[in-house]
C-alpha cells in the first residue's frame, strides 16, 4: 500500500540541514542553517523571475558591463540585487563576493555575521533569452577567527569552504548542496514553496560516456586537451566514442555530469590563458560538490580546491567529473 499513497513524511531542505547540524552537536549554532534558509529564499525569488522573464520584460540587456567586460543581462542584475539584499538582511554574513560586483561587500557591523558568501547570481546568461537552463552558484566560508570580515577571508583555498551548492532553474528548480559530508539534491515543490529532498547522497558514476566542452574553441586548445578529445572521439576498438553534450550554462552541464557521469571541461587555451570560469564562485563550488560526490576536479595539472586565490575575480581552467574520465585527461597532461 505504501507505493500507492503519497508520502506524508516530506524531508525539506531546512529539516535535512538542521538534522545534519544537530548531529554535529554543540559546535553548531544553527547559523549555517539560517544562512542556507536565506539562500533558499533567494533561489525561489530568482526562480519566479526566471519563469516570468518573458512576460514582465526581464529579457535582454541591462545596459551596463560588469568587471569581466561582459554585458549584463537584466536578470544578472536583478538576481545579484536579490542575493545581496537577502544575504545582508540575514544577519549571518560578513563578506559577499558576486560575479557582478567589482569589489567585495564588507557587511556593516549591525548586520554582520560570521559567514562569507561568494556567488554567481545568474549562471548561463547567454541562455536566458532562449529559455534554456540557467542557475545560481554559491560557496560559503566562515570568517577567520580573528577577523571582522575582510577580503582576505575569501582569498582562501576552496577546500576551506564549509558549504557549496547551486540551484538550477530548469523544468523544475533543483538545489544541490554539500555541507562537507556528501551531496544532496532538492527539488522545489512550487505549491508548497519548499525544496524537498529528491536526490539523497549523489555519487558520480566512476566512468561516464559523455564529454562536455565548447569544441568551437578547438583551434585554440592546447595539445593535452586536443589529445584527450581525440582519444574519446576516435577510441581504439572495442571502445566506442563518447557522446557530446554542451549546454553552455555551467550549472546545467555540471548537474548532468553529477547525475550521469562523464567529463565537463573549460580549458585554458591560446586565447584565454587562464580559461574563462571564475575560481571563487564557479570553479570552487563546483569542485567542492564534485569531490563530495566522489569525482575529481582539476586544472589539468593540479587539484582545483588547493588553489590559493589572489584576486576575487581570478579565472582558472576547469575539468571535472567521473574519476576515471578525469584521470584519463590528467594522463594527457603528464
Ligand atoms: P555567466 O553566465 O555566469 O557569466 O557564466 C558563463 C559561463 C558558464 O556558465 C559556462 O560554462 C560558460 O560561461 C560558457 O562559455 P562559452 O559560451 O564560452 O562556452
Ligand atoms: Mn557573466
Ligand atoms: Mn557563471
Ligand atoms: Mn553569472
Amino acid at each position: 500500500a505504501s507505493e500507492e499513497t503519497p508520502s506524508v513524511d516530506l524531508i525539506t531542505l531546512t529539516r535535512h540541514v538542521l538534522n545534519d547540524q544537530l548531529r554535529l552537536g554543540a559546535a553548531a549554532t544553527g547559523d549555517l542553517t539560517l544562512l542556507l534558509t536565506a539562500i533558499q529564499v533567494t533561489s525561489k525569488f530568482i526562480a519566479t523571475n526566471v519563469r516570468k522573464a518573458r512576460l514582465i520584460n526581464l529579457v535582454g540587456l541591462a545596459g551596463e558591463t560588469n568587471v569581466q567586460g561582459e554585458e549584463q543581462k537584466k536578470l544578472d542584475v536583478l538576481s545579484n540585487d536579490i542575493m545581496v539584499n537577502a544575504l545582508r538582511a540575514s544577519g549571518k554574513t560578513a563578506v559577499l563576493v558576486s560575479e557582478e560586483l567589482e569589489d567585495a561587500i564588507i557587511i556593516e557591523e549591525k548586520n554582520r555575521g560570521k559567514y562569507c558568501v561568494v556567488f554567481d547570481p545568474l549562471d548561463g546568461s547567454s541562455n536566458i533569452d532562449a529559455g534554456v537552463n540557467i542557475g545560481t552558484i554559491f560557496g560559503i566560508y566562515k570568517v577567520r577567527s580573528d577577523s571582522k570580515g575582510s577580503v582576505e577571508d575569501v582569498l582562501r583555498p576552496g577546500s576551506e569552504m564549509v558549504a557549496a551548492g547551486y540551484t538550477m532553474y530548469g523544468s523544475s528548480a533543483n538545489l544541490v548542496l554539500s555541507t562537507g559530508s556528501g551531496v544532496n539534491g532538492y527539488t522545489l515543490d512550487a505549491s508548497l514553496g519548499e525544496f524537498i529532498l529528491t536526490h539523497p547522497d549523489i555519487k558520480i558514476p566512476a566512468r561516464g560516456k559523455i564529454y562536455s566542452f565548447n569544441e568551437g574553441n578547438s583551434m585554440y586548445f592546447n595539445p593535452p586537451v586536443v589529445a584527450y578529445l581525440k582519444s574519446i572521439k576516435y577510441p581504439a576498438a572495442p571502445k566506442t566514442p563518447y557522446s557530446a553534450r554542451y549546454i553552455g550554462s555551467m550549472v546545467a552541464d555540471v548537474h548532468r555530469t553529477l547525475l550521469y557521469g562523464g567529463i565537463f571541461g573549460y580549458p585554458d587555451d591560446k586565447k584565454s590563458k587562464s580559461g574563462k570560469l571564475r575560481l571563487l564562485y564557479e570553479a570552487f563550488p563546483m569542485a567542492f560538490l564534485t569531490e563530495q560526490a566522489g569525482g575529481i576536479a582539476t586544472t589539468g595539472t593540479k587539484r582545483i580546491l588547493d588553489i590559493v586565490p589572489t584576486g576575487i575575480h581570478e579565472r582558472c581552467p576547469v575539468f571535472l567529473g567521473s574519476k576515471d574520465d578525469v584521470q584519463d585527461l590528467i594522463k594527457c597532461y603528464e
